[in-house]
């Protein structure tokens, strides 16, 4: 069957000459910038945000590119270009989103655990909107706002007890976890902060977890979520946007997926029961495919019982998903070898178990020296590695339109040591 998901662009082909990212020979950049290197394709990274864009085009929407999933300065910038929003889950997050040209009032400030730094600079700063996580958050954004004379724009992020069906670490709208405040006490929470000086109540947040490949629970999530808006308009909450947060997710196996066409099918009917404006913070959807960690083969070995490992010189400090869910990343050779498949654990060089990237891959023939893509790691890749083993951060290079530039250098010792004394 022909889904939607299996039309979706995929930057990375296999050409005679080996693997291409956009027309562009992996090798031939690798060349130039070494390895471990991630690239990414401009071309995918549109096209994954007019995806969301157009499947939503029937409901006044604004897309808050979730910037945790890749907010290094070039690709923000080009999501800015695309005519995103900015989502940021930190202080610095909201700093690179207003270094990348992101106006103030276009980002929203999400995020469990805001210090009193990073609010008075956010409502300072007049971040768009502060979806607060608690009763107590609320009190102190309206503290800080009266003291800095401002008005702060404000969502109450609700917990729906809601199974996003995810992986459990990715989890984030069941009871049992750390984020927003129970449905049932949403209304009191709402009538207790009605005419606070400094709060002004603008709308109602949600995000029930990431990687999400069914349509059922975004829809329950929508439905809950309109439903509370009803209630708190009919309280004489001046709402002006639902946000519904983040979390389609993507084939990284190529399985058949909820496509953005789909998630919108399925959400849309329950936002038109309130008909107010809704707030998407996909990171995910919209840069996943677009990336490629290339890493080279340092070494192989073979064990007595037949199984064979090649071991990268990227690892989990480059790449952690598959060291912290066991998550599926494709793994296929720049230049393939004639030589029979065979099975092979591609692992990293840190001296840790969990370092695999995966058991068994069919593969055929890996040798030393040889390069390797690990796909679908535009999201949650580079921002997510670590100077662990001292190891430095790699390098990043977009590619666009037949062209290639490093968007970051790789890192260097002295960059490191800088901080140390
Ligand atoms: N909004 C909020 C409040 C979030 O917490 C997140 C992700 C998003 C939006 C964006 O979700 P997305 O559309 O990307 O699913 N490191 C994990 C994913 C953690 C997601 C955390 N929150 C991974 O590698 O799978």
């Amino acid at each position: 069957m022909i889904t939607c998901e299996t039309l979706v662009y995929q930057p990375f082909q296999q050409a005679e000459s080996g693997l291409h990212c956009d027309g562009v020979s992996v090798q031939s950049i690798v060349e130039k910038v070494g390895t471990p290197v991630y690239l990414y394709s401009a071309r995918a990274i549109r096209e994954g945000y007019s995806a969301i864009d157009d499947a939503f085009a029937a409901y006044p929407h604004a897309i808050h590119y979730a910037l945790k999933a890749n907010s290094t300065l070039a690709i923000a910038r080009l999501l800015k270009a695309l005519g995103s929003r900015a989502d940021a889950n930190s202080g610095g997050e909201v700093a690179v989103a207003m270094r990348a040209g992101f106006a103030t009032g276009e980002i929203v400030f999400t995020g469990v655990g805001k210090t009193r730094e990073e609010l008075e600079f956010a409502v300072a700063q007049g971040v768009g909107t502060i979806n607060a996580e608690s009763a107590g958050e609320l009190d102190r954004i309206g503290e800080v706002a009266r003291a800095l004379g401002r008005e702060a724009r404000v969502a109450l992020r609700v917990n729906p007890d809601i199974d996003a069906r995810s992986h459990p670490n990715i989890s984030t709208g069941l009871k049992t976890n750390k984020f927003g405040v129970a449905l049932q006490d949403a209304r009191a929470i709402y009538a207790a902060h009605l005419g606070t000086k400094g709060l002004r109540l603008a709308g109602v947040h949600i995000h029930i977890g990431s990687q999400i490949t069914t349509a059922e629970p975004l829809r329950r999530a929508a439905d809950a979520l309109v439903s509370l808006a009803l209630e708190l308009r009919d309280a004489g909450v001046p709402l002006e946007h639902v946000d519904l947060g983040g979390g389609l997710g993507i084939a990284y196996e190529g399985q058949q997926v909820l496509s953005a066409a789909e998630y919108a099918a399925a959400v849309i009917p329950e936002l038109q029961r309130a008909g107010i404006p809704v707030v998407l913070e996909p990171g995910r959807a919209i840069v996943a495919r677009s990336g490629a960690l290339v890493s080279r083969v340092v070494d192989t070995k073979r064990y007595p019982d037949g199984r064979q490992f090649a071991v990268l010189d990227a690892g989990m400090t480059e790449l952690m998903r598959p060291a912290l869910y066991g998550s599926f990343h494709r793994i296929v050779p720049v230049v393939t070898r004639s030589s029979p498949e065979a099975a092979w654990d591609i692992v990293g060089p840190i001296c840790e178990s969990s370092d695999v990237f995966g058991r068994d891959r069919a593969m055929p023939g890996v040798e030393v020296d040889d390069l390797i893509a690990i796909l679908d790691t535009g999201a949650y890749g580079a921002v997510m590695a670590s100077n662990y083993n001292r190891r430095m951060l790699a390098p990043e290079v977009l590619i666009d339109g037949g062209a290639w530039r490093v968007i970051r250098r790789r890192q260097t010792l002295d960059d490191v040591l800088a901080l140390e004394s």
